[in-house]
């Protein structure tokens, strides 16, 4: 019956389908008897294309733990004991498209993966019966450099974008991450930023289209998928809409010679105050330069004793002669000098600023295992409006000589430029003017079990209570890419707005609300959900 409707529905149009298929899908509300035999014998009947039975993996096929754990990036997420009861890894879009209606005809969550990075595991991680839909196989890239744009498909990586574009141009670039193993799916729809966002925004600000799978299998374009949630999925997080198979996007322009320089400042050598003066200016600069910081311990060469080392690490877009005279008149403190730069292409500083500093070839930015491998980790995020005082710094340090600190690290991204000219409603994401930089803090830890993770955990709770006094409030906010659960989740996946507006606010500000319409319309029956998604409203607009 549903794949006589199915074949039928994809005649009409998108809204008319969305309406259909409703009142279709109230009446295959799935029964507790309905087991995962059932979900994979539907998935094969689906009339579209039979070949989805090479890319289903339940829990009894040997490369099922595999298939599963080659994309998990965080050690946290290893041995749960709630793992997916079948993975798909869709080759086409109807094995998208399948998925979707299958999953909610036998009452099977699904959790949508594209690179595994999510800070909390939510890609591949859930307390309900649930899917893996793992697009790691529909990673195709088309740069067109007569038109500077490219489609690039959702499990693909930055890596493989950024080799790509690089393939066909040397002066082509793409704003978004600094980790090549990230995967474009999760990074874009939760906005996505590295090196190019003080020129040209962020990853999301830069999509020009995108296709998407909806709840009613239906694949929607930005034409037919409405100006809403075209906007709610650039920065508002993929997972609650829908599932993006590919977005296109602007290339950026890059000159063919541009400088980076990593600078290492310790306390001993006045870290505190250069951190000082960088507030005051790193926003200010000319958007074509961005110097971050990394705050982290390391052995002081002076003492032998531990101390606080703040590397500074940059890319301009433009020769060091220029960028050593501007730096001498504007950030003097920081004492660059000739040899602290390196002048190189624009794809070359993505390997730099990946750590691959080796004079690997740009193949290595295919590889999708993490450079260094993978550790324990847990991170938080903040946005600060007014300069951190020396005392607010000096509070901070002493937090890095804790045990749990061994490999911990405070990150400050500046922000100022192209972000001070894109409204807050502009996408979801809402930190844009009056924010002079970005913290994330994490902390990686390589010790088994729940201790460890407990102790570790809880010096990063210790941490972010400590900076409470430094960063925005009403909301403090954080950044979506950067998941936190400890900053509120859904009740228990009954979701309401009140309770999903502890952290709503936080990621998006007042988007929030628009966010829970678009929802509202897209998937008013939540079944797109995480601990984190977005709510529907409740009959009649309710809050
Ligand atoms: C090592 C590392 C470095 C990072 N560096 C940066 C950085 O420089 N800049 C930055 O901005 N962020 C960075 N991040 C954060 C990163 O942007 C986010 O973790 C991002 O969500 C990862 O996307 P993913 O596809 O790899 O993750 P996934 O875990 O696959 O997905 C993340 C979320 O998006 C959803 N999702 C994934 N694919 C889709 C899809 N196709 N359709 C709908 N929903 C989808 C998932 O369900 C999940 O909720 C980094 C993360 C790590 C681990
Ligand atoms: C069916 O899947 C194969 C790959 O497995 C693909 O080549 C073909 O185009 C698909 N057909 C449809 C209608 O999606
Ligand atoms: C595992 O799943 C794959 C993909 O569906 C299939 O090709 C393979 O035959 C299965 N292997 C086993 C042992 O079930
Ligand atoms: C996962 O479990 C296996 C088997 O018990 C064990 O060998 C491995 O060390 C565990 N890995 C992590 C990250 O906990
Ligand atoms: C560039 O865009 C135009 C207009 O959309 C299109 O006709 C042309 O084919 C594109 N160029 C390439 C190389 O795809
Ligand atoms: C996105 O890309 C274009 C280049 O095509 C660039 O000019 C623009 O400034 C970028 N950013 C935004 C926010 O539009
Ligand atoms: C440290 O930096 C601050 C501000 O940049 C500066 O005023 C101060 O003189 C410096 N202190 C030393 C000892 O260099
Ligand atoms: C910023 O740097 C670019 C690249 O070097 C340069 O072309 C531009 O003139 C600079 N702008 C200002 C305001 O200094
Ligand atoms: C720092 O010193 C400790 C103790 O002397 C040593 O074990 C550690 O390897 C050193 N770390 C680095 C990065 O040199
Ligand atoms: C070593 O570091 C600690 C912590 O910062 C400090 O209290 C102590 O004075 C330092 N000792 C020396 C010899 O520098
Ligand atoms: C990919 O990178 C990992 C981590 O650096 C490395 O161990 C592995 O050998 C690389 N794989 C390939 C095919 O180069
Ligand atoms: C956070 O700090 C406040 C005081 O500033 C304190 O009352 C509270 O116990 C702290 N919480 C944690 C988890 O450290």
């Amino acid at each position: 019956m549903y794949n006589k409707a199915y074949t039928k529905m994809k005649r009409f149009s998108s809204y008319f389908c969305a309406v259909f298929a409703l009142a279709l899908l109230f009446s295959l509300t799935p029964s507790s008897a309905d087991s995962h035999e059932k979900f994979v014998q539907c998935l094969y009947d689906y009339p579209e294309n039979t070949s989805i039975s090479s890319v289903v993996y339940t829990q009894t096929n040997s490369s099922y733990s595999s298939v599963l754990d080659v994309s998990i990036q965080n050690l946290r997420f290893f041995n749960v004991s709630s793992k997916p009861v079948v993975i798909v890894t869709p080759l086409v879009v109807s094995h998208v498209q399948a998925t979707i209606i299958c999953a909610q005809r036998h009452g099977l969550q699904i959790r949508t993966r594209s690179g595994g990075h999510d800070y909390e595991g939510l890609s591949y991680v859930s307390g309900v019966p649930f899917v893996v839909v793992d697009l790691i196989k529909i990673r195709e890239i088309e740069v067109d450099v007569e038109n500077n744009t490219a489609w690039v498909q959702a499990g693909a990586t930055l890596g493989e974008l950024y080799y790509t574009i690089s393939q066909k141009s040397r002066t082509l670039g793409f704003p978004a991450g600094v980790c090549p193993t990230v995967g474009v799916g999760g990074h874009i729809s939760g906005g996505g930023y590295g090196f190019l966002m003080r020129k040209y925004g962020l990853a999301a600000d830069n999509v020009t289209d995108v296709h998407i799978v909806d709840v009613n299998g239906n694949l929607l374009n930005r034409k037919t998928m409405g100006d809403d949630l075209f906007w709610a999925i650039r920065g508002g997080g993929g997972a609650s809409f829908g599932i993006v198979v590919a977005w296109k996007i602007n290339l950026v322009s890059v000159p063919s010679t541009v400088t980076v320089f990593r600078v290492p400042r310790t306390l001993e050598e006045n870290a505190t105050g250069i951190i000082n003066k960088w507030q005051r200016v790193a926003n200010k600069l000319n958007e074509s330069l961005t110097i971050r910081i990394n705050m982290a311990r390391v052995n002081s060469s002076q003492s032998g004793n531990l101390t606080v080392q703040a590397q500074f690490e940059s890319l301009y877009l433009g020769r060091a002669d220029d960028l050593i005279p501007y730096l001498q008149k504007n950030f003097p403190e920081l004492g660059l000098v000739r040899e602290d730069c390196t002048e190189m292409s624009w794809i070359e500083s993505i390997l730099f600023m990946a750590g691959f500093t080796n004079g690997q070839s740009t193949d290595v930015l295919l590889n999708r295992t993490q450079l260094n491998g993978l550790s324990f980790f847990k991170a938080k995020s903040d946005y600060v409006r007014d300069p951190i005082p020396d005392v607010g710094l000096e509070g901070l340090w002493p937090f890095f000589f804790d045990d749990e600190a061994e490999n911990a690290f405070v990150q400050f991204t500046p922000y100022g430029g192209r972000m001070d000219r894109i409204s807050e409603s502009e996408t979801p994401f809402p930190h844009r003017a009056g924010n002079i930089f970005h913290i994330q803090y994490g902390v990686s830890w390589f010790e088994k079990g729940d201790v460890a993770a407990q102790r570790h955990v809880n010096w990063i709770r210790r941490l972010y209570n400590y900076t409470e006094a430094y960063v925005s409030k009403n909301p403090r906010s954080a950044y979506l890419n950067y998941r936190d659960l400890d900053i509120g989740v859904n009740n228990n996946g009954h979701t309401s707005f009140s309770q999903a507006s502890i952290w709503g606010f936080k990621y998006f500000s007042n988007n929030f609300n628009r966010l829970a319409r678009v929802k509202t319309r897209v998937d008013p029956r939540n079944f797109f959900r995480n601990e984190q998604s977005v709510p529907p409203l409740g009959t009649n607009g309710r809050k």
